[in-house]
């Protein structure tokens, strides 16, 4: 018997991490814009540059005009902390949470800020909890993509045109890739390193005006650290959404974001973003439906993650271990091994920074690490 002949070519590019995630095709460090580094960030020209990147992020988004985007220290994480530290216990709350984001954002609500009035929604990896049982009286606490179980929300109708509370979006691997209601979302935060693969550091802060109307009525009964204060005497530190951030940002994370952005807009903006996006989920879904030893983790193909793929494998956990382990050392495939807390398996990201073709690479090379690890290497 033959041993398992390696596939001819590897993927152009094998960083195919769930966050950071991959540089953009193309991207140069040197050819970032940098006359800012150095200078103050409350200089001109520092100004400017962050001034554009609340302008440029709002405009490829679609924006409502009447929303605001800002700014914030310490990534995704900062940014919605930053919000249900500033806005949530006024009213009671929907806490829907179906993998390890979610639950990070539940354990702050019911263990820290102790928040009386909590319903709980959660669900197992690979499912969504039910959102229907949401209550329009309620804030509405949830994650778009949960990126350790590759399951998303499919869209927003579940959530009331009509409702009294807010809704708190951690969109942080899905802005970018996948379509968002923003009438429906109050609250919503993203970070740089996940689809635009830029740098971690900063987290985005996207505020409707019902959100602002919130942040200049209610004060929460906590103290908010400097970090974390939107608002001055009742007022909105409205500065911090045209670019006069709260306290010292990286400029060269700025310069980095600012490149991704205008990549963004030089294949298509927000549409061409998703289509890639989509592009690559399709390579995977289509090896998927023939396979019988690969599964996507979501249960519901309408809640399959177009960025953080994951899927389950008809192998036990150290045989995966030793599939992942093969591929990282033969420069195929680095950090797709499924998140720590999320059943072993692999997790793929396709948001727009990774090429259709080398995600056809690496189901080829898929194949070969499964026939040489769990089949046994022989054909
Ligand atoms: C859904 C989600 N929320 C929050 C985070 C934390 O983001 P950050 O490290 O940018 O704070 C991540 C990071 O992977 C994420 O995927």
């Amino acid at each position: 018997m033959d041993t398992l002949n390696s596939p001819s070519k590897k993927p152009r590019n094998p960083n195919f991490s769930s966050g950071p995630c991959s540089k953009r095709p193309g991207y140069q460090l040197h050819a970032l814009e940098i006359k800012t580094l150095g200078r103050s960030h409350r200089s001109s020209v520092g100004k400017t540059a962050l001034g554009a990147v609340c302008d440029k992020t709002k405009q490829l988004l679609g924006l409502p005009d009447n929303y605001l985007v800002g700014v914030v220290p310490a990534s995704d994480t900062g940014a919605f902390e930053m919000a249900m530290w500033s806005m949530l216990g006024v009213r009671g709350v929907d806490v829907f949470s179906w993998e390890s984001f979610g639950k990070t954002w539940l354990n702050d609500i019911v263990k820290d800020l102790m928040l009386p009035n909590v319903n709980i929604y959660e669900a197992d990896y690979g499912v969504l909890p039910d959102l229907s049982l949401t209550d329009k009286r309620n804030d509405i606490v949830f994650t778009w993509n949960g990126t350790t179980s590759g399951v998303r929300v499919p869209n927003g109708d579940w959530i009331p045109t009509d409702r009294e509370g807010l809704t708190f979006c951690d969109a942080t691997s899905a802005v970018f890739a996948m379509e968002m209601p923003w009438e429906k979302l109050d609250v919503t935060t993203f970070s740089w390193q996940k689809v635009l693969g830029s740098e971690g550091a900063h987290g985005m802060l996207i505020l409707s005006p019902r959100a602002v109307e919130r942040l200049e009525n209610y004060t929460p009964p906590w103290p908010l650290p400097k970090i974390f204060k939107l608002v001055k005497k009742g007022k909105l530190i409205d500065g911090i959404f045209r670019g006069e951030t709260i306290n010292t940002p990286s400029m060269l994370c700025v310069a980095d974001y600012l490149d991704a952005l205008g990549w963004i807009d030089s294949i298509g903006g927000l549409t061409g973003a998703i289509r890639r996006s989509e592009e690559n989920l399709a390579v995977i879904a289509d090896f998927v439906s023939k396979s019988d030893w690969l599964s996507f983790l979501a249960q519901d193909q309408n809640t399959v993650s177009n960025t953080s793929v994951c899927l389950t494998l008809d192998a036990s956990p150290d045989q995966i271990k030793k599939m992942i382990k093969l591929l990282e050392n033969e420069g195929v495939a680095f950090d797709i091994g499924a998140y720590r807390d999320a059943p072993p398996g692999l997790r793929i990201w396709c948001g727009a920074t990774i090429e259709k073709t080398d995600v056809k690479l690496l189901i080829d090379w898929l194949e070969w690490a499964y026939e040489s690890v769990v089949r046994g290497g022989k054909k």
